[in-house]
């Protein structure tokens, strides 16, 4: 499975688009960075943990492409697949992650195309997310490119769930036995209750006075 790419304009081609998203996940990367640095410095407080981010790989671009019918081709990986660019951005409460959303959304130069909020309607797998598709200008010498970037906003338990939840999808090529599904369904509910548990005793101990004796 590959890419069509059989001329040396095309291969130029390739690198472009790849160096654009690339260009495009740095953009909103600082952004958040910023956000971020704003946010300590008014609150004292970091909502963000850490950031991931990714360029999808030509392989799963081909294979997201035939899986969906489109020919493999450079317009049709831009036009139909949105994660070629995608950024994870991990946070302790599952508030941060609405704030985040939020000051993402204020960006004036950020357009918010889709979101997916997998939290309040989470997949049957368990998976629980925040997803925003928007689209951020990319500016090179001659011409500005708005360009699609995945966002995946999640909590630290959310994304320890997810990391173990894909590794047991990729081992059993998303055939894995029933009872482990359900382990994971069980899981997702026990990670749900630590998430909502630590936000009532962060907010509970944010709420308590410094004089308080404990
Ligand atoms: P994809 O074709 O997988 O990209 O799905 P989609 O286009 O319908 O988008 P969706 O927002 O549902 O999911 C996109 C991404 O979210 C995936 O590539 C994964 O990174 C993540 N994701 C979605 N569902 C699951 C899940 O059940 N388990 C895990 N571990 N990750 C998931
Ligand atoms: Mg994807």
């Amino acid at each position: 499975m590959e890419l069509k790419i059989d001329r040396d304009s095309d291969v130029d081609s390739w690198k472009e688009v790849i160096l654009i998203y690339n260009s495009a996940l740095k953009q909103i990367g600082i952004k958040l960075e910023i956000l971020n640095d704003e946010f300590q410095h008014v609150h004292r407080y970091n909502p963000i943990e850490h950031i991931k981010s990714r360029i999808k790989t030509s392989e799963s671009i081909v294979k997201k492409l035939k899986k969906h019918g489109y020919e493999s081709t450079i317009q049709n990986m831009i036009e139909h697949v949105n994660d070629i660019a995608g950024i994870r951005v991990i946070c302790s409460f599952t508030s941060d992650i609405y704030r985040i959303a939020d000051m993402i959304r204020n960006q004036s130069d950020i357009k918010v195309i889709a979101v997916k909020d997998y939290i309040i309607t989470p997949k049957t797998s368990g998976y629980k997310s925040y997803h925003m598709l928007v689209s951020v200008p990319v500016f090179l010498s001659d011409r500005i490119i708005d360009t699609k970037v995945e966002i995946q906003i999640r909590t630290v338990a959310m994304d320890f769930w997810a990391s173990l939840e894909h590794k047991i999808h990729y081992k059993f090529e998303g055939n894995a036995p029933a009872y482990i599904k359900n382990e994971l369904i069980d899981c997702a509910r026990m990670v749900s209750d630590l998430d909502a548990k630590m936000l009532r005793l962060n907010e509970e101990v944010l709420g308590l006075s410094v004089e308080t004796e404990y």
